[in-house]
């Protein structure tokens, strides 16, 4: 069985002018979480999973970055990534990279392309162990 899933149709995201710089917001897709940064005229997109453990970066809603606003944080072990690259520059997972999300740009309006990869759904551990029960009886 493949989990492979795929954005079926382009999603709109944002204006460049409603992010402010250095600022973030989020959007899911497919329960699927993605965030998006602004830095300098230059929005940048990842799927919101810790290359480290696979969980969401942020505690709080559009927070990903740390305290100077220059990397990417990571909540819950701290690890550090570039904005425009993606790249942990430091923590437990340095050296990998977030799972970048493509964008595409048409007059200072960012969309989330159609046909890329998304990560895997997140399983939903409560509806799993409802049915495992349902099943038993
Ligand atoms: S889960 Fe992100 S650094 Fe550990």
């Amino acid at each position: 069985m493949t989990t492979d899933s795929y954005t079926k149709t382009e999603i709109p995201l944002c204006a460049i002018d409603d992010l402010e710089d250095r600022c973030a917001m989020e959007l899911v897709i497919e329960e699927r979480q993605l965030f998006a940064i602004r830095m300098d005229d230059k929005i940048f997109a990842y799927w919101n999973l810790c290359p480290h453990r696979s969980s969401p970066l942020n505690w709080v809603p559009n927070q990903f970055l740390d305290v100077e606003n220059q990397l990417i944080q990571c909540a819950l072990h701290g690890a550090l990534f570039e904005i425009d690259s993606g790249l942990c520059v430091a923590g437990p997972c340095s050296g990998d990279h977030l799972q970048s999300v493509e964008l595409r740009c048409e007059d200072q309006f960012y969309y989330v392309a159609a046909n890329q990869q998304m990560p895997a759904a997140p399983v939903n551990l409560r509806a799993q162990a409802l049915a495992d029960l349902e099943d038993k009886e």
